[in-house]
């Protein structure tokens, strides 16, 4: 058992079930290169300053080096006893370069330790997070451009409402995870701000320079308050708030690819390559990559729950129940990251069955708002159409036809107003392409749209 850095005023030694119970190395362990990082910008700031002599800073920013090397490579006995990734660093140093490690600590404590690595960590995740959803959104992109004219019943309720084009479709998808990107980049304003010299949450004696630390870091600001810095956790609140929309936009994508690649609707078919089988019935294919995204979206919720809660009851400063931030802050990681990269690859080999779609858009009665439309050019009033249309729909439905299968003559019976130019009114191509108001359907928006996102993306992806 490796001896411990705080234990001058205990006289009894920790019981080995509290080393298990506090122990946090199993999962802090990744934060090792941000720790190392933020030690050597410390060690540079305490020579500069004369806290420490050149001499020393540059035997201990050697030293670290060897460590990072050691655990690059795997060639680190990890400790529970040592407690957490920053006492297992320290603790090696002074193996390392002996007594003169011991002035590594100078001027910091964990509270603001542990603060300035997670920001680190999550600067560079958050950003890769954002470069993911550039690639996801260039997918869906060009999965539109592939599919620009399919048709497809649009829904409200569930039930068949009005046709749209899939690319339409597919571009709301792009929106919501523009949103998404745009929400990871102004969170990053608030991850991006240098605590370290809070020290234990009152600041420091020492004549530190944390402007300095925070150039060296790359850190455009360095927080204001001592207290704050140390017992603020809301940058990863929101990076789990950002998440879990986030998921929510890749949960309902799910659904509507667990929804369309069923029989019933056959609307897609998911490539073999992602999609697994029955071990009892051989027929089964099963849409397990989407039904597994949309059940891993509970888990980050989970997760930002998790966190308000440990959160919601501390008084300032820091708490060790802060600890538990790790736990659920790599689970959303890894989870978001995960589920990024296997749409990324999974969706430009969708199979889109046009025809079953164009199918399902011929019938159900999807252009009953055009009739009621086209009613209202020729002088009727918009609910008084509504209902001349419902009860043409009632007519219809009766004889098992749809509204454009009627004859003129039956559609006059509605409304005198009626002439032989509604058919044309009521073909799909006119429903799609007469919505042209800004952000419609219409084939020429969605080709504006897509237009724009692609230079948009360009922008994103040269940045
Ligand atoms: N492992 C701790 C955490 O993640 C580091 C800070 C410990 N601070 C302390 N005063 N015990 O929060």
């Amino acid at each position: 058992m490796a001896t411990k850095l705080w234990d001058g005023r205990f006289s009894e030694k920790t019981d080995r079930m509290v080393e298990d119970f506090t122990s946090s190395i199993d999962i802090d362990k990744r934060l090792y290169s941000y720790d190392i990082k933020g030690s050597i910008a410390h060690c540079r700031m305490l020579a500069k300053t004369s806290i420490i002599s050149e001499e020393d800073a540059s035997s201990l920013i050697e030293g670290l080096g060897v460590i990072k090397r050691e655990i690059d490579r795997g060639d680190f006995q990890f400790d529970k006893s040592l407690e957490d990734i920053h006492m297992h660093i320290e603790t090696r140093l002074i193996e390392k370069v002996g007594k003169v490690a011991q002035k590594l600590h100078t001027a910091r404590s964990r509270n603001d330790q542990v603060a300035l690595d997670v920001r680190m960590y999550l600067r560079k995740e958050t950003l890769s997070t954002v470069k993911h959803l550039v690639m996801f959104q260039k997918v869906i992109v060009e999965l539109a451009k592939t599919h620009i004219d399919v048709v497809l019943p649009g829904y409200t309720h569930l039930q068949k409402a009005q046709p749209i084009l899939l690319s339409h479709h597919l571009m709301a998808y792009y929106e919501m995870f523009s949103r998404d990107a745009g929400r990871f980049e102004d969170c990053l304003k608030r991850i991006n701000v240098m605590p370290l010299g809070s020290a234990a949450l009152a600041g420091t004696t020492y004549p530190i320079d944390r402007e300095y630390v925070a150039r060296i870091l790359d850190f455009p600001e360095v927080s204001a308050n001592s207290i704050d810095a140390v017992s603020d956790r809301d940058f990863i609140i929101e990076f789990l708030s950002a998440a879990s929309i986030c998921m929510v936009h890749l949960s309902r994508m799910s659904e509507e690819l667990i929804l369309w690649s069923s029989s019933e609707f056959g609307f897609i078919e998911l490539p073999d390559s992602f999609a697994t089988g029955s071990s009892i019935m051989p027929q089964k294919k099963n849409p397990d990559v989407p039904e597994l995204v949309r059940g891993k979206t509970g888990r980050v919720f989970g997760d930002l729950v998790s966190l308000l809660t440990v959160m919601k009851s501390l008084p300032l400063s820091y708490n060790r129940d802060m600890q538990e931030d790790k736990t659920a802050l790599f689970s959303t990681v890894d989870i978001l990251t995960e589920c990024l990269e296997i749409y990324i690859k999974m969706l430009p080999k969708l199979k889109v069955n046009k025809e079953a779609m164009q199918q399902a858009t011929s019938t159900g009665f999807l252009n009953a708002t055009d009739m009621a439309d086209y009613l209202v050019t020729k002088g009727m009033a918009f609910r008084q159409a509504h209902g001349c249309v419902g009860e043409a729909v009632a007519y219809a439905s009766n004889k098992k036809k749809e509204l454009h299968e009627l004859t003129l003559k039956e559609l006059k019976s509605f409304s005198s107003h009626i002439e032989k130019g509604i058919f044309n009114i009521l073909t799909i191509d006119q429903m799609i392409n007469r919505r042209k108001s800004f952000g419609g359907t219409a084939l020429k928006n969605v080709k504006a749209a897509i237009n724009n996102a692609e230079k948009d993306l360009a922008v994103k992806m040269e940045g």
